[in-house]
């Protein structure tokens, strides 16, 4: 089947899906895999150096020629910086964002994901590089911001995501941003089966953004035993806590939120650099200390039953859209 939304003719791709940039978890083995197979794959650089980035960049395209992102997760700190190098997102030091984002636009990467706020100016810069600018927004306000600062899509994320989220269900979010914007909206959260996809396009969104479904790929860059959590874990054995960042995160229930839910925690970053500074994330994805460590994982977990590659998980979800959307013409006939 042919599909065509407002994200195919953005990014010209095939299928408007789109995997997450999630922190050390999508490389560009990951983004390679999901964009050659006709979605969008997406690096998620919030904790690479710019010769990391470089690398997984030039891996993603030696192995494929189709549209890629990189997906950045630079704090707007304002005056609360934190300074280069006390162990937060590397991307607090104005001199290394720039050079990060230098390495985008001198490779053409296509687009470039920003996680947090969207800053002023961002997407008119990007635009001189013939790159795309989405950004990630929890409430229609942030929408209407982030189409004013010259956004060419939003991706709308429902409280249910893993990792960074607001408060607000996807069935509510993506209809009010959708009402808000003029430009495509992309949703996120709890989006991990082609019934989700279909259900998403019926809300009015133009494409989604799979994290979890994700993470449970033989590409992702974590420890087997993260990707065992993803497929057990239920529906109800996720949390949003503060204690990675200082800032509401989807988090799997263990150790580590327990320990965190009687405590008093640091507003961003103060937070951040503290986990930071005792390595727990890679701990946890990286090393699989699944139980002390903060392991970011959607309320779509329950969905995921499998270990995939990615490109087998993108034609799932292709196939079960269709089927999806299909069967409802069966069942409400014209
Ligand atoms: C392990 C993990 C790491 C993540 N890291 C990032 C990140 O670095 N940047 C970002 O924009 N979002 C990050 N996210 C959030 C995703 O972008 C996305 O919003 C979320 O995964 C969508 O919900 P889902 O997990 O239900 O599919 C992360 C999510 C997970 C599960």
């Amino acid at each position: 089947m042919a599909w065509r939304t407002g994200i195919t003719d953005l990014l010209g791709v095939r299928y408007p899906i789109m995997q997450a940039g999630m922190g050390v978890v999508a490389g560009g083995r990951l983004a390679a895999a999901v964009s050659d197979a006709g979605g969008v794959g997406c690096i998620g650089a919030s904790r690479m150096s710019p010769a990391e980035l470089d690398e997984e960049i030039a891996l993603v395209q030696a192995a494929t020629s189709a549209p890629f992102g990189v997906d950045f997760l630079f704090p707007d700190l304002g005056e609360r910086s934190a300074g280069p190098g006390e162990g937060t997102s590397h991307a607090v030091d104005p001199a290394l964002r720039a050079e990060l984002l230098e390495i985008v636009y001198r490779r053409r990467v296509p687009l470039i994901v920003y996680a947090m706020k969207l800053p002023a100016g961002a997407a008119d810069e990007a635009h001189e590089h013939g790159i795309r600018v989405m950004t990630l927004v929890g409430t229609a306000r942030h929408a209407a911001r982030a189409q004013q600062l010259g956004a060419d899509a939003v991706i709308a994320t429902g409280t249910e995501a893993g990792g960074h989220t607001g408060a607000v269900a996807l069935s509510v979010l993506v209809p009010a941003v959708v009402r808000e914007v003029d430009i495509p909206v992309v949703a996120a959260g709890g989006i991990a089966t082609g019934a989700g996809v279909a259900a998403a396009l019926a809300l009015g969104a133009d494409g989604v953004w799979v994290g979890t479904r994700f993470l449970a790929t033989h590409e992702a860059a974590v420890h087997d035993d993260v990707r065992k959590e993803a497929v057990a874990r239920t529906e109800d054995q996720t949390v949003i806590s503060r204690a990675l960042s200082g800032k509401t995160c989807r988090l799997a229930t263990n150790d580590f939120t327990a320990h965190w839910a009687t405590r008093e925690i640091k507003p961003f970053p103060e937070q951040a650099v503290e986990i930071n500074r005792q390595g727990l994330v890679l701990k946890g994805l990286r090393d699989g200390d699944v139980v002390g460590s903060p392991i970011p994982l959607g309320q779509s977990t329950a969905l995921v039953d499998r270990v995939d590659g990615a490109a087998a998980v993108l034609a799932d979800l292709v196939g079960g859209a269709e089927r999806a959307l299909c069967g409802l013409t069966e069942r409400v006939a014209p």
